[in-house]
């Protein structure tokens, strides 16, 4: 059989898309891997939109829709996105709701948004207002329950809220060493039904010690959804709003920054703050969300150049040289396309061209010549966890 082509890669992309659910017009959303994941995933989506909004304008609106459509609409969390609609009911006793999470996923919904309404033919502006109130809201929400010290840093009280369930950075702050994988699932199931104790509260957890971090990935990906939020609500004519958003992204991004620099020195620039020592590709997030200076972003690139994260195929999320590093398991040391997206966009944002080009070129290549996976061995390229993972289709947004 011939070698597939990029063009083979898509048809079987929109094939996999075709296996979505929908129910008539209630909801519309693709499932982040058949088989493997069948419930709606809160960032899954949002790269999913991006996808689809190369054929489909109007599926790829609906597959935001769907998502934003089981916000919180009362109590403490009043605002909060989900990060898993149950459109089953199926969500067994892990959560208060049947129907959906209680905890979130790194903020995308602005940035999809953005880029789904700057794509379409036809400018839905109605679509647009509906769910920038919704968004608005969920960034509210994060102020409100989740930087209590008001550092412009919010916190995610659960592994499954970075989206990198099982990295090597939460070890320590799940008070675990040397885990295996399945230790590591029991920990987070364990830590669900804990979150539930405490109502999902940031201050009875932060005073029992629980798990409370303010990962630079997640702050960088919320500032860049602030900034889109504001450039909607300016879309929208709503200039005061839109003034506002702005300098909220801008606190993000200088507290990002200020984080990034109190850590940097080329074998200490991965560490998060409040969270565990572990080096890892987090930082790299933050030319994304626009929260360094030109001279650091400078260096955060040349520690990425290094091979222990710029490997054969690009980019490793653990250091190959990491103790922790495991080429083959889950988060602990692998490529994730969605990751690679959304460095490549930073790196196009700061006029990293030709290495923005160079990762884009690495990506492509990576799953026409693998296949789509859910992530793959940085090594060899070897496709691993779920096969036919949707997201891994944003390498049809890099072909250039
Ligand atoms: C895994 C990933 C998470 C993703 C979900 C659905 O749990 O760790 O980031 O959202 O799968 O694809």
């Amino acid at each position: 059989m011939p070698n597939p082509t990029a063009h083979d890669r898509i048809r079987e992309l929109k094939q996999l898309f075709e296996n979505d659910k929908c129910t008539g017009k209630l909801y519309c959303y693709t499932l982040p891997a058949a088989g493997v994941y069948p419930h709606q995933w809160l960032w899954d989506s949002c790269f999913n939109a991006v996808i689809l909004s190369h054929w489909d304008d109007s599926r790829a609106k609906q597959e935001l829709s769907s998502v934003v459509a089981k916000q919180i609409q009362s109590g403490p969390d009043k605002g909060m996105l989900p990060h898993m609609n149950y459109w089953d009911n199926k969500a067994d006793n892990l959560w208060t709701y049947t129907d959906r999470s209680n905890i979130t996923q790194p903020p995308l919904v602005a940035v999809a948004a953005k880029l789904v309404y700057e794509n379409s033919k036809e400018k839905d502006i109605s679509w647009l207002s509906e769910i920038y109130q919704k968004i608005a809201l969920y960034h509210d929400w994060f102020d409100r329950r989740r930087d209590r010290d008001r550092d412009g840093l919010v916190s995610i009280i659960h592994p499954w809220e970075s989206g990198w369930d099982a990295s090597p950075r939460w070890d320590e702050a799940l008070g675990i060493d040397h885990p295996t994988l399945e230790e590591l699932k029991k920990a987070r199931v364990r830590l669900a039904f804990k979150l539930q104790e405490q109502e999902y509260d940031l201050m009875s957890i932060e005073n029992e010690n629980g798990f409370a971090v303010e990962p630079i990935d997640f702050n960088a990906i919320r500032a860049a959804d602030l900034e889109a939020l504001s450039q909607i609500a300016n879309i929208l004519g709503r200039a005061n709003e839109a003034e506002g958003w702005r300098l909220k992204a801008h606190k993000t991004q200088l507290a990002v920054e200020h984080e990034i620099s109190v850590y940097h020195s080329t074998d200490l620039i991965g560490k998060q703050s409040k969270a565990s020592l572990e080096p890892n590709l987090a930082f790299a997030l933050a030319l994304f969300g626009g929260c360094v200076n030109k001279e650091l972003a400078n260096s955060l690139v040349a520690v990425l150049q290094n091979k222990i994260f710029w490997t054969n195929h690009p980019l490793s999320t653990t250091p190959i040289d990491d103790e922790h590093f495991l080429a083959t398991a889950y988060w602990r040391g692998n490529v994730w396309i969605n990751l690679n997206w959304l460095i490549w966009k930073g790196l196009q944002r700061y006029g990293f061209d030709i290495l923005a080009d160079e990762l884009s070129k690495a990506t492509v290549k990576l799953v026409v010549e693998h296949g789509l996976w859910e992530y793959y061995n940085p090594i060899t390229g070897k496709g691993l966890g779920a096969p036919g993972q949707s997201w891994s289709g944003l390498f049809i947004d890099m072909i250039r």
